[in-house]
């Protein structure tokens, strides 16, 4: 069977570290065109990669029919746009996470999904990562019992990611802690548990410690090529709050930057016959009892790099058809949540998720 013939949309951090290398790791697999409007990006893929062809405008690449699928490694703003314009011009598409910058725009993607049966996966990666795909299986057996609240912690002391740029450009972005970093905590609650339907959110979101951007301080910034003093500054760089569910009750508290020295990244899955606390992309702990005694046990475990299961995945959707847990449809229900947190946050009460 010949190699599915793909395109990388955007080639800044994602792609390079994560989209392009594991495309080269995949059998299935083909670069054909690197995309960037600024084209010394694209120029510096094909050199640096030794294959494919460095092009502009993504619409170029939509018109090749040789192309069955797109990577989109952009900023969040063209998530949407271009993830719209593929799918109509009959490619499947891998779109990075966040989805887009608010529900309306990821309702967009997943009615072009419905609208042309393409494939339309989003980068939740921690879908593809063992350990956490352990833990589902764990509290899918029920060895936890009912999983009736999730403590979601995803706060760093000093972590604004290329302050001023795009990261923190809520026309740009979004959003900032939460869609940047609580995307992903949430997603793995929402997978582990099933992918339960919210009901109902109460949140607020904090724009405080980047706001003065000349002054803040920091010891290292993630992004910082894209750092501009003079640049905006209009995201949350915290957040708090509960969301009901028809599962669990998911309580989360993030942070890219807060004044407290201690990095806490974690989530707590509180079940009536057991817990277990993930701490965010390294090893897990459950708790538990047996023959009348408490216990504890610590998994450690290889985890395969889930980028390259990602896009395996996502190749295999493509030449299957098959539906990825990754799938727009799952994806819907946590870009509800997220803009749920934004709309009470922006109301200061609770409000009802639909
Ligand atoms: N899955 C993860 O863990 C993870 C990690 C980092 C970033 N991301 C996501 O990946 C996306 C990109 O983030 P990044 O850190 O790679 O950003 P980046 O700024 O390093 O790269 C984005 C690239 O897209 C290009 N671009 C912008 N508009 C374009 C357009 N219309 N056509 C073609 N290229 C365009 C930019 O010139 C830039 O080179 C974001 O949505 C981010 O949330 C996901």
């Amino acid at each position: 069977m010949s190699k599915v013939k793909v395109a990388v949309i955007g080639c800044g951090t994602i792609a390079n570290s994560a989209h392009i290398p594991s495309y080269l790791g995949c059998p299935d697999a083909e670069i054909k065109y690197f995309c960037d409007i600024i084209p010394e990006r694209a120029e510096a893929a094909v050199a640096k990669y030794g294959c494919g062809k460095a092009v502009v405008d993504y619409k170029e690449v939509l018109a090749d029919p040789e192309i069955e699928a797109i990577s989109v490694c952009t900023p969040n703003k063209m998530h949407s746009i271009i993830t719209c314009d593929a799918l109509r011009a009959g490619k499947h598409v891998l779109c990075e996470k966040p989805a887009a910058r608010t529900l309306p725009e990821v309702i967009k993607m997943q009615e072009a999904q419905h609208e042309t049966g393409k494939t339309l996966n989003i980068g939740v990666v921690n879908r593809f990562n063992d350990g956490v795909n352990h833990i589902k299986r764990i509290i899918d057996s029920g060895e936890l019992g009912e999983i009736y609240s999730v403590y979601v912690s995803f706060r760093a002391h000093r972590s604004i990611p290329g302050i001023g740029g795009a990261f923190t450009t809520k026309e740009i972005a979004g959003g900032g802690a939460l869609i940047d970093w609580g995307v992903h905590y949430l997603d793995i609650v929402m997978y582990c548990t099933g992918d339960p339907a919210p009901r109902t959110v109460s949140a607020e979101a904090f724009c405080k410690l980047g706001k003065d951007i000349a002054n803040y301080n920091y010891t290292y910034m993630w992004a910082e090529n894209t750092r501009d003093v003079n640049g905006t500054y209009d995201v949350d760089d915290s957040v708090v709050g509960i969301v009901r569910t028809e599962g669990p009750t998911i309580t989360f508290n993030g942070a890219w930057a807060q004044n407290i020295g201690e990095n806490e990244q974690y989530i707590d899955f509180m079940g009536t016959k057991g817990g277990i606390r993930l701490y965010y992309g390294k090893h897990f702990e459950m708790w538990s009892t047996k023959d009348g005694m408490l216990t504890k046990t610590s998994f450690e475990y290889n985890s395969k790099n889930h980028f390259q299961t990602e896009i395996n995945a996502f190749i295999n959707c493509v030449k299957t058809g098959e539906k990825a847990p990754s799938h727009i449809d799952t994806n819907i229900i946590t870009a509800k949540i997220l803009q749920g947190v934004y709309d009470s946050s922006e109301a200061h009460r609770e409000i009802e998720i639909n």
